[in-house]
């Protein structure tokens, strides 16, 4: 029989919970904090405080929609890092608490390494080794993983990609989170009608804090100039952006599957969601022959269920936390 799982993630601005048959979800729910949205982004201390408010009520609703009992379960994770720390702390003070209460193992998990194996839901092994691209709103990261190690290839040195969509996105008049929306407006516009710098970083790495710059300096500029540049020319804008902020993306990628001989590539996080992303990953996979995983667009962004699949293939191998577990900010690869 398979093992029913509690798995809670509250490593940003989403309260979310699922509960598990294995890797597959009996029910999962999800809060999207809109509290943020006047700010143009997540701010820490607000996030905790909502999933203090909404962790109870919707564990409660998740086991209903489930229609099982508490007393059926046979473990309970959470998301351990990294994330904010004070929504993480609230997850796992939550996890704790049930799996003492209850006398249930408790699972830890790796938000960036659940990003990735979300995608093998519904089944009962993780195909290993592969390439995995994590490109979220705070991380962009290129991962060689292995089935007992995972190393860092390469990394943003500074913003995440889906932190520069976001932060465009408000230059644009969009309502935070602005990436889905640049992306949607993207698909009417012309991409070759603006041009922005793609930075030079060392291999597998990339920097978006120049080019996150130069669209910013471009339309302040233009602005001054006509009070109307960016509603008449919003479709070729986000044509543009999305273009300069994928291309790296693109590039890199292709070079780290080429130098670790890797055939099989696995994407995750919110940015995974981008239609140019997923055409031009697409596009590369057929013609290198690739074995190409990338989530259905509801798990992309952050979901309880990325964190029950991943819980499921660590309960597999009965890799159980201490109650003395550490929720950690940024993560430690040596773990
Ligand atoms: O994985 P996620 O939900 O949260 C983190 O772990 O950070 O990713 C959220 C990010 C946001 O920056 C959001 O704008 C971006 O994913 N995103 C997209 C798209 N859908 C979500 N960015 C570009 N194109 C999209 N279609
Ligand atoms: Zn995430």
């Amino acid at each position: 029989m398979k093992p029913y799982l509690l798995a809670i993630e509250t490593s940003c601005d989403e309260t979310a919970i699922a509960i598990m048959e294995g890797s597959s979800p009996k029910s999962h729910l999800c809060i999207t904090q809109a509290m943020h949205n006047k700010f143009g982004g997540v701010v820490p201390e607000l996030a905790a405080r909502s999933h203090q408010k909404n962790i109870l009520f919707l564990i409660d609703r998740t086991f209903k929609k489930a229609n099982i009992e508490a007393s059926q379960l046979d473990a309970i994770a959470f998301t351990q890092g990294p994330g904010l720390l004070g929504g993480l702390l609230v997850g796992g003070c939550m996890a704790k608490g049930l799996a003492y209460g209850w006398q249930l193992p408790l699972i830890s998990v790796n938000h960036l390494i659940a990003h990735l194996t979300v995608n093998f839901i519904g089944k009962e092994e993780v195909p290993y080794p592969f390439l995995g691209l994590v490109v979220s709103g705070g991380h962009t990261i290129l991962l060689h993983v292995e089935k007992k190690k995972c190393t860092v290839l390469g990394e943003s040195l500074d913003d995440a990609v889906g932190e520069v969509f976001d932060k465009t996105g408000n230059l644009l008049n969009f309502p935070y989170p602005g990436g889905i929306r640049i992306d949607k407006m993207a698909t009417k516009g012309d991409f070759t009608k603006f041009t922005f710098p793609i930075a030079k970083v060392k291999p597998f790495h990339f920097s978006f804090s120049g080019v996150k710059t130069a669209i910013r300096v471009f339309i302040e500029r233009k602005k001054k100039e006509d009070d109307n540049f960016v509603r008449d020319n919003k479709a070729n804008l986000c044509a543009s952006i999305r273009y300069y902020l994928i291309q790296p993306l693109i590039k890199e990628t292709i070079k780290a599957m080429q130098v670790t001989k890797l055939k099989r590539l696995v994407v995750g996080g919110g940015v995974a969601a981008n239609i140019l992303l997923q055409k031009e990953l697409k596009y590369f996979a057929l013609q290198k022959g690739w074995e190409l995983h990338i989530p259905p667009v509801n798990y992309c962004t952050d979901n309880g269920v990325m964190i029950g699949v991943e819980a499921y293939f660590k309960w597999k191998k009965k890799k159980f936390a201490n109650f003395n577990v550490v929720s950690y900010s940024r993560c430690d690869w040596t773990l």
